[in-house]
């Protein structure tokens, strides 16, 4: 039988080799039964959807891509070198995209050079206004304050997402940038910082912000004198920043660790660098593999990166093999899986970036689960989608119960940011019938080729656009 429903649709897709579980979708995507031939009417908005068929188990290999938590503040300090530099291993995402326009507006070239890597000259950037604009698309186009400030004393930003001076998320980054001898004011919705000089001191942080010690690292290179940061992030992308600054020619020691030192220096030089590993990707993809009992293996990963979630997902019955000698992971999911606590915490805690993926084995463990997320006050806006794919989660505060129910049913649900819209893409491959997962612009901004990966493993995902 071939079959259209619904009459208010702008495109139609055809999938042939979907054959053995084909499905019928109504205007809005949703599951009306089983069908020899599928044919799918959605309606179409501006922003894309992942169709994603419930069922399949992930086998073979993917290859994980560049951090882009590393790769961003890699690319804010380019600024600081004054000449050229190649990175290498970049992700192809579209924060990257926002953080190159940065550069660009402030006056850097840049060049693709072979697959994944680029060729920035910043030797024509000016300490210029990054624009609202800019800044509102991405939150981590405040990592350009410090190597702006480091390098011509002076830096103008827009406030990102239009926060107040002061309070979060950037107060921390403006304290240890003021400690350093910046004069930062609040101007017409800009943070406008100027320095006759930055002299380096100890820098207490109230917290271990990821964000804050990057920024203070850049600012720091070029201080008369040797900067201490105190109660730094420790986080494996401070220590690439560290590396690459130090290949440029800085002095910086202790990164990895909770104190970070900086001795200033008076010029940096060209360089080659290889951004590391995404762990987050590695773990997101570790994650799907034990939902759906698959066995991949993952290329290019880090093993102490990801200690924390290879335990827990090993304490869930996640059997894994990690060969050094090819940095390869393999991991088998087991056939069912244990409840488990989990706390999100900085580094080398389990990191907040996986919490909502880990929520989905919850939903389907044997048994009721403890998450509790201390990092971010606002992050559990995957609960009521994962909720309307028939998840029992009862959030009390900042700890979500999860009572598992060994099963999920597919439904429309909207991507409310990066890592949930990959939960929810997780979710739908052993959810029932077809998932539908809107705004899937916020998945594009942190995993490459998210869909195009998955379906090589054996997923069964189609994607929608205008
Ligand atoms: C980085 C990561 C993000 C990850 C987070 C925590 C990048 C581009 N993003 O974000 O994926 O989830 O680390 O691992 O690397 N805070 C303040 N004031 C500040 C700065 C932060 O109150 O000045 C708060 C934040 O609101 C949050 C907590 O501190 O509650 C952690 O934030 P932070 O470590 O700064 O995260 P980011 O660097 O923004």
């Amino acid at each position: 039988m071939i079959g259209l429903i619904g009459l208010n649709y702008e495109m139609n897709l055809m999938i042939n080799d979907w054959s053995q579980s084909a499905v019928i979708l109504d205007t809005k995507g949703l599951w009306l039964g089983d069908g020899e031939v599928c044919i799918q009417a959605v309606e179409v908005s501006n922003v894309g959807k992942l169709i994603v068929l419930g069922g399949s188990r992930l086998e073979g290999e993917v290859v994980i891509s560049g951090a882009k938590n590393a790769a961003l503040p890699i690319l804010a300090a380019t600024i600081l070198n004054g000449e050229s530099c190649i990175i290498r291993n970049i992700p192809s995402l579209t924060d990257i995209k926002v953080m190159t326009e940065v550069l660009q507006s402030l006056g850097a070239k840049i060049e693709e050079v072979e697959s994944h890597g680029l060729e920035i000259d910043s030797s024509q950037i000016n300490s210029g206004d990054v624009s609202e604009a800019l800044m509102r698309k991405m939150r981590a186009s405040s990592l350009v304050m410090g190597p702006l400030l480091g390098r011509f004393k002076k830096a103008k930003v827009s406030f990102p997402g239009g926060c107040a001076i002061g309070s979060r998320p950037i107060d921390l980054h403006i304290k240890g940038l003021k400690m350093l001898g910046a004069d930062i004011k609040e101007e017409y919705g800009y943070i406008v910082a100027n320095a006759d000089r930055l002299v380096g001191t100890e820098i207490h942080l109230d917290y271990p912000s990821v964000g804050a010690t990057e920024n203070i690292m850049m600012a720091a290179v070029f201080a008369e004198g040797d900067t201490t940061i105190k109660n730094a992030a420790q986080e494996p992308e401070v220590v690439d920043l560290q590396n690459f600054l130090n290949q440029m020619g800085a002095l910086i020691h202790g990164a990895g660790t909770a104190e970070v030192m900086i001795q200033g220096v008076k010029k940096l030089h060209n360089v080659e660098y290889d951004v590391m590993p995404d762990r987050i990707e590695a773990g997101t993809y570790m994650v799907g593999a034990t939902l759906t009992k698959g066995d991949v293996i993952l290329k290019n990963v880090m093993y102490e990166h990801i200690e924390s979630i290879v335990a827990k997902l090993s304490e869930i019955g996640a059997k894994i093999v990690f060969d050094s000698d090819k940095c390869n992971l393999r991991i088998i999911g087991p056939g069912t899986f244990a409840p488990f606590d989990l706390k999100t915490l900085p580094y080398p805690g389990f990191p907040t970036d996986m919490q909502a993926q880990m929520m989905v084995l919850a939903t389907l463990g044997e048994g009721t689960s403890i998450i509790t997320e201390t990092i971010f006050e606002n992050r559990f806006q995957h609960v009521p989608e994962l909720r309307r794919m028939g998840a029992e989660i009862k959030l009390e505060g900042s700890t979500a119960v999860v009572r598992g129910k060994g099963r999920l049913s597919g439904t429309f649900v909207s991507s409310t940011d990066l890592r949930a819209g990959a939960a929810l893409v997780l979710a739908g491959l052993v959810a029932d019938g077809a998932t539908i997962v809107e705004e899937i612009h916020h998945i594009e901004r942190g995993y490459e080729s998210f869909q195009e990966k998955l379906v090589k493993l054996g997923a069964r995902i189609e994607i929608i656009r205008d």
